[in-house]
């Protein structure tokens, strides 16, 4: 693995986008809950919102990191070698390809956001190898993404795909349909690929209903959702064991695993649930 900074498909010259620093967008905002440093006032203030409704929402933020670590690990250990993250965010800790590629090393990944500055961030902070490009395109358009020359050029849609939306889903109001534009992707996807997601869930606990109000009051959007509407994501996939469930207890690799009650979590692992769907 070279340590060049990732430069994109190497075909365009550099996007230097013109950031709007006024106001915060969800990148910025998820950045700096999660302590990062690539984020602005207006930003730090979002979290700040998040944090006055929800005082442990970066240990929620890290429960979806988690989720997506054990996601990414067990398709990757299922053979899973090419890797579509939609909805990727700005780098942090143990991104999808360091994630898929300590499984194998030559798993590829391509990141796509709909915000530029991961397109930035991104090229001058991940680790460049041969196998990780981004792509900025939109999951409200799934031909953005399909069509994307950096994903036509590194994904293979004739083989196995690990297709990913975490921590995205909660950020499109059911009346968006938002199921229609992940039913494109999972169509242009071969049996054998899995997809992975993680959302806000709403089964009438406190801190639920707080982090929707954080993310509306501070981002505009960011609703929680029934189990049964989470579960409506996979688009009808089987889930793997152990189904859809809260992050802080899903564990694909143990699927038996004793875990605890919903009522013994703690506030921050009851908000983000998810699971793989599989594509027979
Ligand atoms: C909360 S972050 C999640 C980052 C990472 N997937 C994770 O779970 O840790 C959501 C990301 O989705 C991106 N996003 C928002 N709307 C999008 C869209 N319509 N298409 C693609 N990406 C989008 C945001 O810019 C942001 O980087």
């Amino acid at each position: 693995m070279s340590e060049e900074p990732i430069v994109g498909s190497g075909e365009d010259p550099p996007y230097v986008p013109d950031f709007d620093i006024s106001k915060p967008t969800i990148a910025r905002v998820y950045d700096a809950i999660l302590g990062g440093k690539d984020n602005f006032a207006a930003d730090r203030e979002g979290a700040a919102t998040f944090m006055k409704y929800v005082p442990s929402s970066r240990e929620a933020a890290l429960d979806n990191r988690d989720g997506l670590n054990k996601g990414v690990t067990y398709m990757a250990k299922q053979g899973i070698d090419q890797f579509l993250d939609i909805g990727a965010g700005l780098p942090t800790n143990q991104n999808t390809h360091q994630v898929a590629q300590a499984v194998n090393p030559d798993a590829k990944v391509v990141y796509v956001d709909n915000d530029p500055i991961v397109l930035a961030h991104g090229r001058a902070l991940l680790a460049r190898n041969e196998s990780t490009l981004i792509a900025t395109a939109d999951l409200r358009d799934p031909s953005s993404i399909l069509n994307h020359p950096d994903v036509q050029k590194m994904i293979d849609f004739d083989r196995p795909v690990g297709l990913m939306i975490v921590g995205l889903m909660m950020h499109f109001h059911p009346d968006e349909q938002p199921g229609v534009w992940i039913r494109s992707l999972v169509d242009a996807c071969p049996s054998g690929s899995y997809f992975l997601c993680t959302d806000f869930i709403d089964e009438g606990y406190a801190e639920q209903k707080a982090i929707e109000r954080a993310s509306l009051e501070s981002l505009g959007n960011g609703w929680i959702r029934t189990p049964e509407q989470i579960e409506a994501h996979f688009q009808g996939l089987p889930l793997i064991p152990p189904g859809m469930d809260y992050i802080s207890r899903w564990f694909p690799e143990e699927p038996d695993r004793e875990v605890p009650a919903v009522e013994d979590l703690e506030p921050h692992q009851r908000i983000m649930a998810g699971g793989i769907g599989y594509k027979e």
